[in-house]
């Protein structure tokens, strides 16, 4: 939608300049969030019904009189004491019904307090972090920077207000849509869904989840699935895919959208995420970091979602946010991303989405990011405050409530940069890094992105699948039709490759084997190898289980892939895509089997008891089971988001058991979301084979084939522990069900010990531990040579000073210049950025938040993109041999973990806490001719550090580190020591 148009509007908003003047302050308004909530609650109406029979009825009894028809009168005398006798209970039941609303109230606010004041840790509450560093501070981005700082200052205030607001829900083609400024040739931003393929788009891939591309541990395929994933959204004409996600980064195993990232360690999900993004921009695409952060449930991720008032506070310490959960973004960050989403929850209390210690503070100071933050949808809580701390773009522009079309920003912004509570800079820098990530991603090249008058822009729908649909279906008042979906064909083309292959690749490799007692697998196509039992002409063998065939509705019937019907491809919510074709694993086995030697037979139920008969006719037997979890914002089966429990799903258990009670040679495949429960039946002789196929997209069962039938070596490692009971990942390790306050609020008192880390810190034996997998072939490594290099001292380099943004006029515009313009059609819930009149706001000195008049200084933690430049130098080189033991080519994932020096200490002399050991770095490695090859993984100085609260920076501890070198966190035979500190050059050897 153009900012002008024919037809008059009336805005009426005249006091929002004063709610917008709320809640500055992180710790306290945002604590309790009533503030910004209040025209939430103005707006309910509020109806005393109970109260109006009561009243009709007693002034009838008043005014009655005795008439001259006595019968009728005592039938109404006994109809009123019937209904006496019903009021009066009623009435003590209204009476009643209050008193406990009333107590409730009253509990839950006194609870609410009490939770808040004595159950929110000491740093379980948010540190004021202000002015919002502007964009445009390194050499990378210069460039974009200046061009972006031309063209924003060509621009009206109501053009820079327009292009930081989402113009509403399904107002324009994609799941957000920015305004644009048409007059100097900036787009409406498509912003669209999601980390696993372009959701509501027709055609597109749907590519392996996250959780099964963490599970590859390969760099390459990383990045090659986010280039195929760019390249799809540039030709649908999208410029911002909402994704990858790295939290949730799975400290709850039973977590909803765990799936949707690539692990529960922060440096497998930080390289993930930065491969994925690297391979999204080098299509041109802008990629979204997300959701920053701490978005570890889904109870609660939302104000008013769950029927209470706020989002739940993820209280984090500043060692686990820097170490554990910000680790990722920095990664992402370094990468280049060209924009972070913030999250629903709140952080310390404090909405991540206006939290300024989190957007300011750390993202844009320490971190050095140069893009953009945008809002999640109706994250964002409050106006100025949120501009203030250092939001960028609000999504999808609406306000407090979904579609409401009563943006937070839009006119309010307007109105508050008029007013001056929102400074003129914060908002020439909010416009700029939007701009700035559209050159940077050089989305200015108007051959491959012509601007709508020539065709370009979405060419594809979110709200139909038909060629023809509503320009604006949100609005009520829009009968705007046109060609909305133009099919164009995306996943192989000759430009962009076969995509259709590539997933296939990264779902095989993102198969985990976990048994395989006698080498049953890889299972011969004509079965020979023994499994055809005497005075049988062919070999028999079942499939069992729902899970190894298509939803019997149709592969996309649940909306938005929520339901668990069929074989299990992906969680579901945003994250989930329409499949263009599913092959199922039945299929591909199908497909496999020769079949004059093998009679294949198909059990497509999970009806155990049955299942028993078919399975003892078999030689072998492969049962498929799954659990699936998904969004918050629906539910299935009484499953809301989160897991109820970490079990395989769908009477899986039993069904394994009693295929595996019948069936000597039984093989379970098992298609999940994350951590799951095997212990029912994994030490049962006959299950012989345990694949977990993780969630593989439109490639399922061609991706398993080729694992099954051993055409591709099985390389897949856990990203996650699986524990043989769910209490071994924590006592805090569960997801909080139930509200304990009017902010939920919920303490990350693990720290440091998520997954792996607290499995090692108490020494519980996993199931299979995190890093874990088998393969086909052995692998054996051997002289490991750990050379360090002299990193000068414990702390980095002073942090580089970068280079000054640009220079941009701050001066305030005259108000009628964001005046509606004359004649322009206003379409009812279409955010647009123009005030009413002169007199919409009104001139004051608006006090600023806490904290904001006495700016921060730069962290020394800062200073490039990621964070200080110095701490991305190798510290350390470790070397070693890997030999393929096998005879055939193979896939091994090599694993470095450290472990820092004993007794570590910091300036005061006070012990600092050491994980076991910690992921640092891998790689994925084939090996064939020569069976031997030289592995080479670097340390940076950033991964031999800890994060010190007290000197906020991070420290290289004194003392000896040890590397330990191997095939999972308890599989490490190589172990050297090393001493950063003490040594002034690389020692050892050269590298
Ligand atoms: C999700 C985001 C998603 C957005 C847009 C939100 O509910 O949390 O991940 O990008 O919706 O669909």
């Amino acid at each position: 939608m153009p900012l002008a148009a024919p037809d008059s509007y009336e805005l009426d908003h005249s006091d929002d300049h004063l709610m917008h003047r709320n809640s500055f302050d992180d710790n306290e308004s945002n604590a309790s969030g009533i503030d910004e909530l209040d025209p939430l609650r103005n707006d309910r109406p509020y109806t005393d019904d109970t109260s109006q029979p009561l009243r009709s009825v007693y002034d009838s009894e008043k005014n009655g009189s005795f008439t001259k028809q006595p019968l009728r009168w005592l039938e109404e005398q006994r109809q009123q004491s019937r209904l006496r006798r019903w009021l009066i209970p009623s009435r003590f039941c209204c009476c009643l019904l209050l008193l406990f609303v009333v107590t409730l109230i009253l509990l839950l606010s006194a609870g609410g307090l009490w939770v808040y004041k004595v159950a929110v840790p000491d740093d379980g509450e948010s540190e004021p972090w202000y002015p919002s560093p502007r964009g445009g501070t390194v050499d990378a981005w210069k460039d974009a920077y200046e061009k972006a700082a031309n063209l924003v200052g060509q621009m009206t205030l109501v053009e820079k207000v327009n292009i930081t607001t989402g113009i509403g829900w399904s107002m324009g083609m994609c799941v957000g849509n920015t305004g644009p400024v048409d007059r100097l040739g900036f787009p409406s931003l498509c912003l669209q869904d999601g980390p696993l393929g372009l959701r509501f788009a027709d055609n597109a891939t749907a590519w392996p989840a996250g959780i099964t591309v963490g599970a590859t541990w390969n760099k390459k395929l990383m990045y090659e699935r986010g280039k195929g994933h760019g390249f799809e959204a540039k030709k649908k004409g999208i410029h911002v895919i909402l994704g990858p996600s790295m939290g949730p980064l799975g400290r709850l195993p039973a977590g909803g959208r765990n799936w949707e990232g690539f692990g529960t360690d922060p440096v497998l999900q930080g390289i993930a995420a930065a491969e994925t993004i690297k391979g999204i921009q080098d299509a041109g695409v802008i990629a979204t970091a997300k959701h920053y952060v701490a978005n570890e449930q889904e109870h609660f991720r939302q104000a008013w979602e769950w029927g209470i008032p706020n989002a739940i506070s993820s209280n984090i310490d500043d060692r686990a946010l820097h170490e554990i959960y910000v680790w990722p973004f920095a990664d992402s960050v370094r990468a280049g991303v060209g924009s972070v989403m913030c999250s629903y929850n709140q952080l310390n209390n404090s909405y991540a989405c206006q939290n300024s210690k989190l957007m300011s503070g750390i993202l844009k100071d320490e971190l050095g990011f140069q893009g953009f933050v945008q809002s999640d949808w109706l994250a964002q809580r409050s106006g100025v405050a949120s501009a203030l701390a250092g939001l960028d773009m609000t999504m999808p522009g609406d306000g407090l409530k979904w579609a409401d079309g009563d943006s937070l920003w839009g006119a309010e912004l307007t109105k508050a940069v008029l007013n001056t509570s929102v400074p003129m800079e914060r908002m020439n820098d909010m416009a700029t890094r939007v701009v700035a990530a559209w050159y940077q991603l050089g989305q200015d090249d108007k051959k491959v992105w012509p601007p709508e008058s020539e065709g370009g822009g979405p060419n594809f729908s979110s709200w139909t699948d038909e060629e023809v649909g509503e320009l604006h279906p949100g609005s009520p008042d829009s009968d705007e039709t046109g060609v909305v979906n133009k099919f164009v064909p995306v996943r192989n083309t000759e430009e962009g490759g076969d995509h259709d292959a590539l997933a296939r690749q990264i779902a095989a490799e993102g198969i985990v084997l976990v048994k395989n007692t006698d080498d049953i697998l890889p299972l011969s196509r004509d079965g020979k190898g023994g499994m055809k039992r005497d005075g049988d002409d062919k070999v028999n063998i079942g499939i069992f289980g729902e899970d190894a065939f298509p939803n019997p509705n149709g592969i996309n019937s649940c909306k938005d892939r929520a339901c668990n019907e069929g074989t299990l491809t992906m969680g579901w919510g945003s994250g989930a895509v329409e499949l263009p074709y599913l092959v199922s694993p039945a299929e591909a086995l199908h497909d496999g089997f020769n079949k004059s030697m093998i009679e294949v037979t198909d059990f497509p139920s999970n009806d155990y008891a049955e299942a028993a008969k078919t399975a003892s006719k078999q030689d072998t037997c492969i049962v498929f089971v799954n659990s699936d979890a998904g969004e918050g914002f629906v539910s299935w089966d009484g499953i809301r988001g989160d897991r109820n429990d970490l079990y395989p799903q769908k009477n899986g258990d039993k069904l394994v058991q009693k295929v595996a009670e019948s069936c000597e040679n039984t093989i379970v495949v098992v298609h999940t979301v994350g951590p799951i429960i095997l212990e029912e039946w994994i030490e049962m002789p006959s299950v012989k084979g345990v694949l977990i196929a993780h969630l593989p997209g439109q490639e399922s069962g061609n991706a398993l084939a080729d694992v099954i039938f051993g055409d591709v070596n099985p390389s897949g490692r856990l990203p996650y522990t699986i524990a043989k009971n769910e209490k071994d990942y924590g006592p805090d390790s569960g997801i909080l069900y139930y509200p304990n306050g009017v902010v939920p609020q919920q303490n990350f008192t693990e720290g440091l010990y998520v997954d792996y880390r607290y499995f090692d810190k108490y020494n519980i034996t996993p199931r299979y531990e995190f890093g874990y997998g088998l393969s086909y072939v052995g692998f054996k490594l051997n002289s490991l040579v750990v050379n360090t290099k002299g990193v000068g001292g414990p702390l980095p380099r002073e942090r580089p000073a970068g280079i000054e943004p640009p220079q941009m006029d701050n001066t305030l515009p005259s108000p009628e210049s964001a005046i509606w313009p004359s004649g322009m059609r206003k379409l009812s819930k279409y955010i647009y950025p123009y005030i009413s009149s002169t007199s919409d706001f009104t001139k004051g000195d608006y006090p600023y938040p806490a904290g904001y008049d006495t700016p921060h200084e730069p962290s020394q933690a800062g200073g490039g993109e990621g964070g200080n430049p110095d701490l991305y130098q190798t510290a350390a080189l470790i070397q070693a041999q890997l030999t393929n033991g096998g005879g055939k080519p193979a896939d091994c994932v090599v694993q470095a973990y450290i472990s820092y020096p004993e007794n570590v200490t910091d300036i005061d002399g006070e012990p600092v806490d050491m994980p076991v050991k910690v992921l640092r770095a891998f790689e994925k490695i084939h090996v064939y001719d020569p069976k031997r090859v030289s592995v080479k993984l670097e340390l940076t100085r950033r991964d031999l550090s800890y994060w010190d609260v007290k000197q906020q920076n991070w420290i290289i501890p004194k003392g000896e580190f040890r590397v330990h070198l191997g095939f999972s966190s308890r599989d490490l035979p190589l172990t050297d020591t090393f001493s950063p500190l003490e040594s002034l050059n690389f020692g050892g050897g050269s590298l």
